[in-house]
């Protein structure tokens, strides 16, 4: 098929709800999503941008989308030019005709004409084979499996960590957590580093703010961890319908059960674990959960079992998934060091 691609309009916004409504994830987990907010204010939480749109030949319907941000991003302890592309969805009755490789392609080819990327990458979640091949045949050959760690941290038991205090942050913390960030975050592949204002506009778009954010501070007053709590629900209704590992009967019930009841994980972003390998970790995410009682006592945090406060964190009563991030790049990229995700 030949599809043509251009840039994503803001005339295009409901047509890319409703093609997110009929091209739920595609995976053993499937979670249906009713954004709240259109696309352009969801995409703007990134830096840089920008939308595309696939249209059929045969009529001025959109088939499929992406976005991709483009931004500075460390890489093998440089700064170079990265995108991140996101929100691929191709519409069920135009899939495996080659609408998802012409905007990966699209994507790749404007970034590297307009901002001349050095990388690209995108994340799949485990199970979800058609998203994970379709980057692999663009090009995405370079890939680390990542950790959606769910914890529970009220059932998480330890010893209250010494000397830290616990805070949620103000306005004028975010310049210092920014570079709290990207300190911590210097050797991490793929981070991209932030400034307090965009730490704030980021909390703006996503309905939350700084009070948000809970801050760890060691004796002397100097920030030792920090976490944010993003709840989905503020911008996106979601559901689960359904197990599909399970068998079908199993999988039936499960929907019925969950048909009324809207999930609320809480993503964890910013993160900036304490890597103390004590209880640190869980009191900050404790802290962070007791200023959202009324939400479900799951917070997901996405983490590269390299980075040192993984142990801390998969000591915690929770559940792991993992996420495949993709990459395409003329580099080779040291595995040796964490990737980062957000
Ligand atoms: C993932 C998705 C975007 C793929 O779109 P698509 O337009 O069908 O992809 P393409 O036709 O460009 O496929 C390219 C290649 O990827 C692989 N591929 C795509 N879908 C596949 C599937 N369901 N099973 C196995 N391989 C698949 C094939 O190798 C395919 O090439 P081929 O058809 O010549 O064999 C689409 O299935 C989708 O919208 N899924 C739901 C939303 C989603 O999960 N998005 C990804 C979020 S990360």
């Amino acid at each position: 098929m030949i599809v043509a691609v251009r840039d994503a309009l803001f005339g295009d916004i409901p047509a890319l709800a409703a093609l997110e409504q009929a091209s739920p994830e595609t995976g053993p987990v499937a979670i249906e999503v009713r954004p709240r907010v259109d696309h352009f204010r969801l995409a703007a939480r990134y830096p840089g941008v920008r939308g595309y749109v696939a249209t059929a030949p045969d009529g001025p319907g959109i088939v499929g989308m992406l976005f991709a941000s483009v931004a500075p991003t460390r890489l093998d302890g440089e700064l170079v030019p990265g995108a991140y592309l996101f929100d691929l969805r191709v519409h069920p009755r135009h899939r495996r005709r080659g609408v998802a490789s012409a905007l990966i392609g699209h994507a790749w080819e404007r970034a590297r004409a307009e901002a001349g990327v050095v990388v690209a990458w995108a994340a799949a979640l485990a199970g979800n084979v058609a998203s994970r091949r379709t980057f692999r045949r663009a090009g995405f050959d370079q890939e680390r499996q990542l950790r959606v760690r769910m914890v529970a941290p009220g059932l998480s038991a330890g010893r209250p960590a010494v000397g830290l205090a616990y805070r949620p942050a103000a306005a004028k913390d975010l310049p210092s957590l920014a570079e709290a960030l990207n300190t911590h975050h210097a050797g991490h592949q793929l981070w991209r580093p932030v400034t307090g204002a965009r730490l704030a506009d980021e909390l703006a778009v996503l309905h939350h703010a700084p009070e948000d954010v809970m801050l760890a501070l060691g004796p002397d007053g100097g920030l030792v961890g920090a976490a944010g709590a993003f709840d989905i629900g503020r911008v996106a209704h979601l559901r689960l319908l359904g197990l599909r590992a399970l068998p079908g009967g199993a999988n039936w019930l499960l929907a019925r059960l969950f048909r009324r009841v809207p999930l609320r994980p809480l993503l964890v972003r910013p993160a900036l674990l304490p890597a103390d390998g004590a209880t640190a970790t869980a009191e900050l995410l404790r802290a962070l959960h007791r200023r959202s009682p009324r939400t479900t006592p799951a917070l997901a945090v996405t983490i590269d079992p390299l980075d040192p406060a993984w142990p801390s964190l998969a000591r915690l009563f929770g559940v792991s998934a993992g996420i495949h991030l993709l990459a395409r790049s003329d580099r080779q990229i040291d595995m040796g060091q964490p990737w980062h995700f957000s």
